[in-house]
């Protein structure tokens, strides 16, 4: 498995990989009984109190993963949740009532701001969930429960797999505790729609490279990028803007669409091109257009990334559209997180960067 495969870099595989990852993560947790009716496992859980509220704590990459599974795990998973990054939890004498939970989110299990995060919860007394890939780690050994997210070792400093291994696993426990909780309501769409992704996504990926280095040569010398999308989406906003900063050392900003009006649109001009992200979401559609209205009005580039089935954006103007496979709402965000892992990678390879271990990164923080 720590071979390139023939890729040019590893996290051209890792990435080319999450197809098969998304089945791991879900091998032994999904049952089919043969009326047709599905239900999930993790046992893991079992053993401990559904949680009156549950903290997710992590860094980086998995704390955007952490962040997008928020809606899931409070809207499927009916969990109140939050969220700290492990940096700021640990110095901040968090409150933690009885009966609520820590879920830290470690690809690595060594990272050393979440290991803080985790002693300091057992302290107060929280149970804590670790969700990790590492078989082992130190993470993985001192939380109360861990939940393997099977994604394969991960070579590439840069995290793909684990996020998209992460968001898998988050979405299983959100189904997990919705079911626990009450059984009639069971988003079985939402499992259903996961079960297909592999295949879905695996016929998706050379496409979406091909796309992806199209508009890596057309933007390769921007020198600041925006991401922006809401909801769900927010989160992969700050995850595409890190992974092209981590690459390919051009500065991004993720940023919550609604947030431009409160600053950030004073950066807009033709120096600096948006990204956004406007998979065909009804609540959010209408507002990303106007976001993107409000980009193009400033004289700035767009990037809109949407659903085939997608209202179209030409007639806004936009004219750097990537167009994405329809799916399931939630499902979307997959081929979405895809794709600006793909953008990233063909910026930096375009750019000739060290893809794969990029300066002044390590692929485990394991000091503070
Ligand atoms: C992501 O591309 C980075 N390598 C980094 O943000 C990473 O996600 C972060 O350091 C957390 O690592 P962990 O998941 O191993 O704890």
């Amino acid at each position: 498995a720590a071979a390139k495969g023939g890729y040019k870099h590893f996290m051209l595989k890792e990435i080319m990989e999450q197809p098969r990852v998304i089945t791991d993560c879900l091998t032994g947790r999904v049952t089919e009984e043969p009326d047709g009716s599905l239900s999930v496992h993790l046992q893991e859980l079992d053993g401990i109190p559904v949680p009156s509220r549950l903290h997710i704590v992590a860094c980086g990459t998995s704390y955007n993963a952490g962040l997008w599974g928020q809606q899931l795990l409070e809207n499927v998973g009916g969990i109140p949740t939050d969220l700290d990054i492990a940096s700021e939890f640990r110095y901040r004498d968090p409150i933690i009532l009885p009966g609520e939970a820590v879920m830290v989110i470690s690809q690595s299990g060594e990272t050393a701001d979440t290991l803080a995060a985790l002693r300091l919860a057992k302290e107060k007394g929280a149970k804590v969930i670790g969700l990790c890939n590492v078989v082992g780690s130190s993470i993985a050994r001192e939380a109360d429960v861990v939940l393997y997210t099977q994604a394969g070792p991960e070579i590439s400093v840069a995290s793909t797999k684990a996020m998209c291994s992460q968001m898998v696993l988050i979405a299983l426990m959100a189904l997990y505790y919705g079911q626990r909780r009450s059984p009639a309501v069971f988003d079985r769409n939402l499992l259903v729609a996961l079960r297909e992704l592999p295949e879905k996504l695996a016929a998706a990926l050379p496409a979406m490279q091909k796309r992806a280095e199209q508009l890596a040569l057309r933007f390769a010398s921007s020198r600041s990028f925006f991401y922006l999308g809401r909801g769900q989406y927010n989160a992969l906003a700050l995850e595409g803007a890190l992974k092209l900063k981590e690459l390919s050392y051009i500065h991004a900003e993720g940023y919550a669409a609604g947030e431009m009006k409160h600053g950030p649109i004073a950066l807009i001009d033709p120096q600096f091109p948006t990204f956004a992200l406007a998979m065909d979401d009804d609540v959010f559609f209408p507002k990303v257009k106007s976001n993107i209205q409000e980009v193009l009005a400033r004289q700035g580039r767009v990037i809109a990334l949407v659903q085939e089935k997608g209202r179209s954006l030409s007639s806004l103007g936009v004219e750097d559209i990537w167009r994405l496979p329809d799916s399931y709402p939630v499902i979307s965000c997959f081929f979405a997180l895809s794709a600006l892992q793909l953008f990233s990678y063909c910026m930096a390879d375009v750019l000739g960067k060290d893809v794969d271990q990029p300066r002044n990164l390590a692929k485990s923080v394991t000091v503070e």
